[in-house]
């Protein structure tokens, strides 16, 4: 089993990071968290300490820092697998500033991959998205639909990073490397102690729902009713972070254990089911009794219209499906942003 083995998990401190710190360190894995919070909070790892149980080695490094990443795998040579969650992700931002996001994306990646070989490491799970499948042909989306035109810079590094990963592992077969395409992830923890914190104004749905619940905003704009789709809003498929967080867990197993199929593997994480924005905002007042204020407004530049994933492939070769409901999904998320609204006033 895993009992004794090391996992670096890069932006631990992060959304998806924290959650899959939890779950590995509650599997039994042991953790190491590199984080520089550049867009999370050092208060996260105590929770994640809280909840689990567990303690971990934490260091503060910025992986887009070629000596830093050396340093790193310098004083943690005994690293067996690697779980990369550190990147940028705004994906306004990256339209604004490209070179951050290809320094920070690119780079970053370049850099561990080059000290992983040197000090013999060979497992790499990486957080890649639906965002390379652009507005698929057929839905549900499997992972052989082709890889279409990035809409954003941050989207092109996730492609880029992908095509990093391939070609590395064909010029170094001894290492292994699993792409997970994520889906939207949404919620937070059943403890409410860790969910996702953005700074400043949310780009994202669930966030904005949230916030405008608890008052911090006035109201929701839901970007578009004209799409071609039952109400007209965009359709996405909303995966629960804590599922989420247990994928990273099974796929980094997979490596460490030897049991992947090929050197360079990529899976769907999603539910499989789509919602569309006002199904999002229906839902989340019936499951938490709260009212959402929301106007619509005109479409948001870059959307795609409905995407969902087909999940087959992921739960017959990684042995993982969801457990989790969209309605959970959205009182975990309402849970989180009453806690962490205490916690943020203290
Ligand atoms: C985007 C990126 C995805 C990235 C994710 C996390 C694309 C196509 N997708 O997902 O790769 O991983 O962000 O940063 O680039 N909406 C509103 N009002 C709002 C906010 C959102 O109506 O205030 C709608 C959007 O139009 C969309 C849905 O809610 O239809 C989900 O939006 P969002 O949470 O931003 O995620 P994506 O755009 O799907």
């Amino acid at each position: 089993m895993s009992d004794s083995k090391k996992i670096l998990v890069t932006g631990g401190a992060g959304y998806i990071g924290s959650h899959t710190a939890v779950e590995l360190l509650e599997t039994g894995y042991s953790v190491l968290v590199a984080d520089n919070f550049s867009n999370s909070e050092p208060f996260i790892l105590d929770r994640i300490r809280s909840i689990s149980g567990k303690d971990f080695v934490f260091e503060q490094v910025d992986l887009s820092k070629q000596e830093e990443v050396k340093a790193l795998f310098d004083k943690h040579p005994d690293v067996d697998g690697v779980i990369h969650f550190a990147a940028s992700k705004a994906v306004g931002e990256s339209v604004e500033n490209p070179l951050l996001y290809y320094r920070n994306n690119l780079g970053s990646l370049v850099y561990m991959l080059e000290s992983m070989l040197e000090k013999g490491i060979h497992s790499f799970v990486f957080s890649s998205s639906c965002t390379v499948y652009g507005q698929p042909d057929k839905l549900p989306v499997d992972e052989q639909a082709p890889i279409q035109k990035a809409e954003s810079p941050y989207g092109n590094t996730k492609q880029i990073c992908e095509e990093i990963l391939s070609d590395t592992v064909n010029a170094s077969p001894e290492l292994k490397a699993i792409a997970l395409r994520y889906f939207n992830p949404i919620g937070a923890h059943d403890s409410g102690l860790i969910g996702e914190l953005p700074r400043g104004i949310p780009a994202n749905l669930v966030p904005f729902v949230t916030q405008t619940a608890i008052g911090l905003r006035e109201e929701l704009k839901v970007f578009g009713d004209d799409y071609n789709t039952p109400d007209g809003s965009c359709i996405r498929d909303y995966i629960h972070v804590v599922d989420l967080a247990k994928a990273h867990v099974v796929a980094v197993d997979r490596l460490v254990n030897g049991n992947n199929k090929k050197g360079f593997e990529w899976f769907n994480l999603g539910t499989g089911n789509g919602a569309s924005v006002l199904e999002i905002v229906k839902t989340f007042q019936e499951v938490t009794g709260e009212k959402v204020n929301y106007s619509v407004a005109p479409r948001r530049a870059g959307d795609i219209e409905q995407i969902w994933a087909d999940t087959q492939f992921a739960n017959d070769e990684l042995g993982w499906k969801t457990e989790r409901s969209l309605g959970e999904a959205l009182s975990s998320a309402w849970k989180w942003e009453q806690n962490v609204r205490t916690e943020l006033k203290k």
